[in-house]
């Protein structure tokens, strides 16, 4: 099993040879990290400088799409045009996208299906806002957010793609502070068994359950070791080069 180690640079940074820099930095010693898939998630147009860096251990994702496959939707991007680019990810429903951008469950469900008959696997995103935590609602979130995205999707059709279930506690995104290992690890098995009422016991290995919010170098290994997740998808920490490499290396002690 290879841990997904997902870099989501949000709208950063600000220039091209900045993005190549970072980039080409992660790629010199990508094949190094064994236990590590590494997934890149720049914004959409430095995705055009990487297509022709992937390589096994370091894929690209795009970090939104939109479900409709060509028209007159302006300034969005769709699936199809995303797969010309080699991008073989998306991250879907990113709590910054439900917030600022209106984002809905059932939006959400859409592009699912669009990156299934695309064939790009997607990585949802997933977690409760803090009011919703202190109102012990966590679990009710979660499985809404599941069972609206994944809405009349058969087996059947998810198996076309490798599906990724990001839990990332809005409260924790950004803050400098993960959430608890034990939290995490309640999550993940509350996810697993939501799961486990739409699919196979068997299928559900090949969906993977992440974390992000505030992984670091310094958290990162136990977050995947205690808190049973198979991946991690990291925002400010992955901008650093020497902070994201130190991530790596970490994974490798697993
Ligand atoms: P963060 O972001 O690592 O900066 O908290 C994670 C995310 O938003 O995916």
């Amino acid at each position: 099993m290879k841990y997904q180690i997902i870099a989501n640079w949000k709208m950063n940074p600000l220039l091209e040879k900045e993005a190549l820099s970072l980039f080409n930095s992660i790629r010199k010693k990508a094949e190094k990290f064994k236990k590590s898939e590494i997934i890149i998630c720049p914004p959409f147009l430095f995705l055009f400088l990487f297509k022709s860096k992937i390589s096994k251990n370091l894929k690209i994702g795009a970090q939104n799409c939109f479900f409709e496959e060509k028209g007159a939707f302006t300034g969005e991007i769709s699936l199809k045009m995303l797969k010309n680019f080699k991008v073989e990810y998306v991250i879907l429903g990113h709590s910054e996208r439900r917030r600022y951008f209106g984002e809905t469950d059932e939006m959400i469900n859409k592009k699912i299906k669009a990156s299934i008959k695309n064939k790009i696997n997607p990585i949802l995103c997933i977690g409760e806002t803090l009011k919703e935590r202190r109102e012990n609602k966590t679990f009710k979130v979660l499985e809404r957010q599941i069972k609206t995205a994944l809405k009349g999707i058969s087996q059947k059709s998810l198996q076309r793609v490798k599906l990724s279930l990001a839990y990332e506690p809005v409260w924790a995104i950004g803050k400098g502070k993960s959430c608890s290992e034990r939290e995490i690890e309640k999550a993940s098995l509350f996810i697993k068994k939501i799961l486990a009422k739409l699919y196979s016991i068997s299928f559900l290995k090949r969906i993977k359950v992440l974390y992000g919010g505030s992984v670091n170098e310094k958290n990162a290994k136990k977050i995947l070791k205690e808190g049973r997740v198979e991946g991690l998808l990291i925002g400010s920490a992955s901008l650093k080069k020497e902070v994201f490499i130190k991530i790596l290396k970490e994974v490798e002690e697993i």
